[in-house]
């Protein structure tokens, strides 16, 4: 079984998220000895950044023609990293909330692998089929703040980190994805902690029941 970790945050040594997915990464590997971790870490190597040739290939592909010669070399990039994505069983991704959603790399890259006729395709009227079955994913995610508290300004429905995910690999064929919020994480040294720790322990029981 092949498990990819897609990490988002540039924190690696701080990161809070990540000690939260190093324990159930821990967790996971004891359990199934066989599985092989693939990690992608989206700040570290190099992205495709040939936007607009991507983008001029994506509508290519939207309106079923070939994609134009001059913008191939940087759709080979793109096709790479499809590959790493649908040659994994498992999904993991770790990523903090930045301004209310994903960090800016995590949006990137899911705009590089999310195409049409490889992730999804679309009926006549227009409407996505996701083309990635039988796939699991876990999203382990930390906020600053505690959006489970209701204040005018902090609240639940200004989290659009959790809703986005789901959202987004739901369209392309995931349904099954679970979350391990840690909250708040900015607010004090000890809340921070407790919501690591309680993380950490929710993350080893997803874990215990990983298949
Ligand atoms: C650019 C940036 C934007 C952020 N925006 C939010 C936000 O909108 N809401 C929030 O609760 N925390 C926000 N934070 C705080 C992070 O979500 C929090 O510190 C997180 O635990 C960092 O995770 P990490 O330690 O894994 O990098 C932001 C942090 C940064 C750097």
């Amino acid at each position: 079984m092949k498990l990819l970790h897609i990490i988002a945050t540039p924190r690696t040594y701080e990161s809070n998220t990540l000690r939260i997915a190093t324990a159930y990464l821990e967790s996971v590997r004891n359990k199934v000895a066989t599985l092989s971790v693939d990690t992608l870490d989206l700040f570290g190597p190099d992205l495709p950044t040939a936007v607009s040739d991507h983008i001029a290939a994506h509508y290519s592909l939207l309106a079923r023609q070939p994609i134009q010669k001059r913008h191939l070399a940087s759709w080979q990039q793109i096709e790479r990293l499809i590959e790493q994505f649908l040659a994994a069983d498992r999904y993991l991704i770790t990523t903090p909330m930045w301004n209310l959603s994903v960090p800016y790399i995590l949006k990137y890259y899911i705009d590089s692998i999310v195409q049409p006729s490889y992730l999804l395709e679309h009926t006549a009227a227009g409407w996505p089929i996701g083309l990635v079955q039988n796939k699991k994913m876990v999203c382990i995610v930390s906020h600053g703040s505690d959006y489970s508290v209701q204040t005018p300004t902090l609240c639940h429905p200004h989290n659009f980190l959790e809703p986005y995910l789901r959202a987004i690999f739901g369209t392309i064929g995931i349904a099954d994805i679970q979350f391990i919020t840690a909250q708040p994480m900015d607010v004090t040294p000890e809340l921070r902690e407790t919501a690591v720790a309680a993380a950490i322990v929710e993350a080893r029981q997803l874990a215990a029941n990983f298949e």
